[in-house]
């Protein structure tokens, strides 16, 4: 292959070596395939063309100083995609052939882990996909778990530079109680023309407001929000969010530092108030916002002036990346070494 040039990948596809894939039929799962193909055939009344009978998943794999290869958190992920799929009445796929799934598309692909030091990491993406025939609108009766992975670099252009993100409250992500808190391709299907609109206008990101009162803060289309104000690390309570596994780490980090944790909701004007604010996800790390704008209220609420990242961002930045890359030790059981 041509020589990757690592450090300056962007958050792109690029083709790897092989995916590894899994057919339920006839009530259970068979047994995990690789491919070497980018291409699925598939059935054209298949329910995850017409009624979305789709779940993903995102996490990735680190390369440490020690040359060895670390997943982050794929329990984590393998039990979302298991509430995904009751969400969406899919077959579920067992959290243990998830994990041996995931451990067996990144040592198949390792040349593509990106080296320690470079910025970059290998973005796991697992999916789950009604494969079976409906017209009506009911579940497939069988179903095709598959895991892809691609070398990557930061979600946002600026990467650990503070960004813009704006309010709009005339679009929404998901409903009051709808498919927010899992991860099917609806929910994203559905903040695209308000993150075009976003982009357009110069931000990184849409940051949706409750979808029921749009009084609170909810999340950012593809990431959760946080804040840091007197010591705490406050971020929303909603029932229309993914739980993010990023933020639920931050959350144990920011505990074991000495920052108080808040869970709550946060209304937006309580932004005046907060001193440090941040997206948060698999993609986005951890990634500073410079500046609130509510475009409905004409209200601008600013964190960063200088182009830096607060100081408790920085920290859980670095402190998040360490345990990752294998630099510190990981006190949580997050990190699986690649044998
Ligand atoms: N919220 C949304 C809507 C997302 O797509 C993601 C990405 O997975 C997140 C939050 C962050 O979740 P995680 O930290 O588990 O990647
Ligand atoms: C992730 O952070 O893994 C995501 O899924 C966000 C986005 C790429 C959809």
């Amino acid at each position: 292959m041509d020589a990757i040039n690592w450090s300056e990948l962007s958050f792109g596809y690029m083709k790897t070596d092989y995916n590894v894939r899994c057919y339920y039929r006839d009530g259970k799962w068979g047994e995990l395939e690789v491919s070497s193909s980018e291409l699925l055939t598939i059935h054209i009344a298949a329910t995850c063309l017409h009624y979305g009978q789709e779940a993903f998943e995102g996490l990735k794999a680190f390369r440490g100083k020690d040359g060895q290869v670390r997943v982050f958190r794929m329990d984590e992920n393998g039990k979302r995609l298991q509430a995904s799929s009751r969400g969406i009445v899919m077959a579920e796929f067992p959290v243990e052939k998830f994990e041996e799934a995931v451990r067996k598309v990144v040592k198949l692909n390792e040349r593509f882990v990106p080296p320690y030091g470079s910025g970059a990491s290998l973005y796991i993406r697992p999916l789950l996909i009604g494969l079976g025939a409906q017209v009506g609108v009911a579940p497939a009766s069988e179903y095709m778990f598959l895991v892809f992975v691609t070398p990557v670099g930061p979600y946002f252009k600026s990467g650990f530079k503070p960004a813009p993100v704006c309010i709009m409250r005339g679009y929404d992500r998901a409903a009051p109680l709808g498919t927010g808190t899992i991860k099917v391709g609806g929910n994203y299907a559905a903040s695209l023309v308000a993150g075009r609109k976003a982009q357009e206008n110069g931000y990184a990101a849409v940051l949706y407001l409750d979808p029921k009162e749009k009084k609170y803060l909810d999340e950012c289309g593809p990431a959760n929000f946080f804040g840091i104000k007197d010591n705490s690390y406050i971020t929303p309570g909603s029932n229309s969010i993914l739980p993010s596994i990023t933020n639920k780490s931050l959350q144990q980090l920011a505990k074991d530092m000495g920052l108080n944790v808040e869970r709550r909701s946060i209304e937006v004007e309580e932004l005046a108030t907060l001193e440090e604010a941040a997206e948060c996800g698999t993609a986005a790390v951890i990634t500073p916002i410079s500046q609130i704008d509510d475009l409905d209220e004409h209200k601008s609420y600013v964190f960063s002036k200088d182009g830096k990242p607060g100081p408790i961002c920085e920290k859980l930045y670095n402190k998040l990346k360490s345990i990752q890359c294998g630099d510190e030790p990981d006190p949580y059981g997050w990190v699986t070494i690649l044998q």
